[in-house]
């Protein structure tokens, strides 16, 4: 049996992974690139400033813009981004995600929080999900962002759960990588293409449910 959940935040909890898009794309726009939800699939679970970067290398001439001026596109891509956070209330958490928590903490396993999110904390508040959770690691926490595992292994140091008894929600590609590197078995959410490396796979979050999810563990652990 496993003994803790790691759940990923942004398409995962809420689907702020499509705001995160959305304020990416308006900045890019402004920057005259062009990125579509194809290209964001590379975004998902990498931090703020790699994002950026990635987002600079379609256009090389941008590439090489001062540490000031990247750091200022950084900023106005969050501003725009928690213009969209501001209405983020409860009726925001995905479908499936309150039954498999309440499910988990009734089996009394843990529960933490793995993100590369600088907003995680906030964005927790805002759908009143923060006493769910026993740990909550985001991007303040790590230096090394997904697919490295730390994020992954510093929320289960500090649960104090070996890593092969734990289990990784997510739904970016790097994310589902950071899980597997750390040894813990990956469930993703999303298209088999972007997520064929995850150890159990949905398309979306209606779909997660606590039994099939221990009986896949069970199948690979054993
Ligand atoms: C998560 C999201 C990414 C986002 C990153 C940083 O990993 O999946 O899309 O870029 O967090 O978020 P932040 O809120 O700190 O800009
Ligand atoms: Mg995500």
């Amino acid at each position: 049996q496993p003994k803790a959940f790691i759940f990923d935040l942004d398409g995962v909890i809420t689907d702020t992974a499509e705001y995160h898009y959305q304020a990416w794309k308006r900045l890019a726009d402004e920057i005259g690139i062009y990125i579509d939800r194809q290209f964001n699939e590379e975004l998902k679970g990498i931090g703020r400033m790699e994002s950026l970067e990635k987002i600079l290398a379609l256009k090389p001439e941008l590439e090489k813009l001062s540490v000031d001026k990247k750091e200022n596109l950084a900023a106005k891509k969050n501003k725009y981004y928690k213009e969209l956070l501001k209405s983020l209330a409860p009726a925001d958490i995905l479908p499936g995600i309150l039954p498999l928590i309440q499910e988990i903490r009734l089996r009394g396993m843990k529960i933490a929080l793995g993100s590369a999110s600088k907003n995680a904390q906030r964005v927790l508040e805002q759908l009143e999900l923060t006493n769910y959770f026993d740990y909550i690691v985001d991007a303040a926490k790590v230096s090394k962002g997904k697919p490295h595992p730390e994020t992954f292994l510093t929320a289960a140091d500090a649960l104090g759960v070996p890593y092969d008894f734990c289990i990784g929600i997510e739904d970016a590609p790097s994310g589902v990588t950071a899980v597997n590197e750390a040894g813990m078995f990956s469930v993703g959410v999303g298209s088999k293409e972007a997520l064929s490396h995850s150890d159990y796979r949905v398309n979306q979050t209606d779909e997660l449910n606590f039994d099939r999810i221990i009986e896949a563990y069970g199948l690979v652990s054993v």
